[in-house]
């Protein structure tokens, strides 16, 4: 749609001197476009000014009628978070409850309802869907991260009636199913960040591994020996299945099927470079099995926990944790790296220590 309108035609050359003169005499059109003619600028004109107005320009130029386009008007435009899309929507009071973030899992958005806002979910939806064009799919929260699986579930509010879909990371596509299995798009930083430490001909083993983002990422970006892939949630390591050949990371990335404990104690023992140990609340359980995973000549711990703000130093729990792990296998231990991850919950952290744990002491010479 275009509207016909005063422009005043001015050669390119001057055309941000003649604009921001317009601007400043305020007889420059901001509702329309500036349009192109051959060497020219057509600059739209709220009225036709007067001589003395176009006097002070002291420049070469024409009063023409022409055909220009409309800027968009800022209510069509697509908002840019929930509080603009909703704002004439919402009370203020909804309007500061409303979540400032939440999570997208390929084309589905998961968000936490407020008590306060169950009856505004619909509108909610819909602003998600006004924010993020390419979501299909709108799911809340329902209840908290639990079980051994680390699952949550999520109810479907708006949009395509499924939870599964396909996430990318890093250049890797991940099939997962959001009620059923654990993930997270806020990891992948921490995916990426381990992946990018590993070393070509490394074998790894991935305790938790889940639908396997540290274990497919590594393996698509090194040439690794091995990376044995564990996961107690049978439709997790379905899905890590599906991933391996999504990805073609077939022969390189090794799923197993069962409790990560058992598994390194009969298959696994004495093979890795490199273990993760990605399940917070309850590595340290299974520190002792991931050290047995090590090579005897060494190798690096990627270890998780929960940290509290209350405690004096964040980090010393898990360090102590490791070390006395260590200590009791006959391991020399040398703390590489450590970061908190992300917020998990109001003054808790998700912290990660990543560790090097040496060859077996000589307890004779010690
Ligand atoms: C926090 S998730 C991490 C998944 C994945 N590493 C990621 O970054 O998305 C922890 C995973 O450990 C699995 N799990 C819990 N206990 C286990 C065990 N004893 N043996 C093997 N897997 C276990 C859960 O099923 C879950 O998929």
């Amino acid at each position: 749609m275009t509207n016909k309108i005063f422009c005043l035609k001015v050669p390119k050359q001057h055309g941000e001197r003649v604009r921001s003169a317009l601007i400043k005499l305020k007889i420059f059109d901001q509702s329309h476009k500036i349009a192109h003619q051959d060497q020219f600028l057509l600059i739209p004109l709220v009225e036709r000014p007067s001589p003395a107005v176009l006097a002070e320009l002291k420049i070469p130029f024409e009063i023409v009628e022409a055909e220009v386009e409309p800027t968009v008007p800022a209510k069509e435009r697509k908002p840019r978070n929930l509080t603009e899309a909703l704002e004439d929507k919402l009370t203020p009071f909804e309007l500061a409850i409303i979540p400032v973030s939440y999570d997208i899992v390929g084309d589905i958005a998961i968000i936490e309802i407020p008590e306060g806002l169950m009856h505004a979910q619909n509108l909610i939806a819909k602003a998600v869907f006004d924010v993020h064009p390419q979501i299909r799919v709108v799911a809340k929260k329902v209840g908290a991260v639990g079980g051994e699986f680390r699952v949550r579930e999520a109810q479907v509010i708006a949009g395509e009636t499924r939870t599964t879909t396909i996430h990318k990371e890093y250049g890797c596509r991940f099939k997962v199913d959001i009620n059923k299995v654990y993930f997270s798009p806020r990891l992948a930083t921490e995916h990426k960040r381990v992946a990018s430490q590993v070393r070509p001909g490394e074998t790894i083993v991935d305790m938790f591994a889940g639908i396997g983002p540290f274990s497919i990422l590594i393996a698509k970006s090194m040439p690794i020996e091995k990376i044995y892939a564990i996961d107690k949630n049978p439709v997790a390591v379905e899905f890590l299945k599906e991933n391996i050949k999504l990805n073609k990371v077939e022969g390189k990335v090794i799923p197993f099927l069962g409790d990560t404990k058992k598994i390194i104690e009969t298959k696994l023992k004495n093979q890795a470079d490199r273990v993760i140990m990605n399940l917070p609340h309850t590595a340290f359980e299974f520190l002792d099995s991931a050290i047995s995973a090590l090579k005897p000549v060494g190798g690096i711990i990627h270890y998780y926990e929960i940290g509290s703000e209350e405690q004096h130093d964040i980090f010393e729990r898990a360090i102590e944790r490791i070390t006395s792990s260590a200590k009791k296998a006959g391991r020399e231990i040398e703390i590489l790296h450590k970061r908190i991850v992300r917020p998990y919950a109001p003054y808790e952290y998700q912290i990660a220590v990543d560790a090097l744990l040496n060859s077996y002491i000589d307890i004779n010479t010690k």
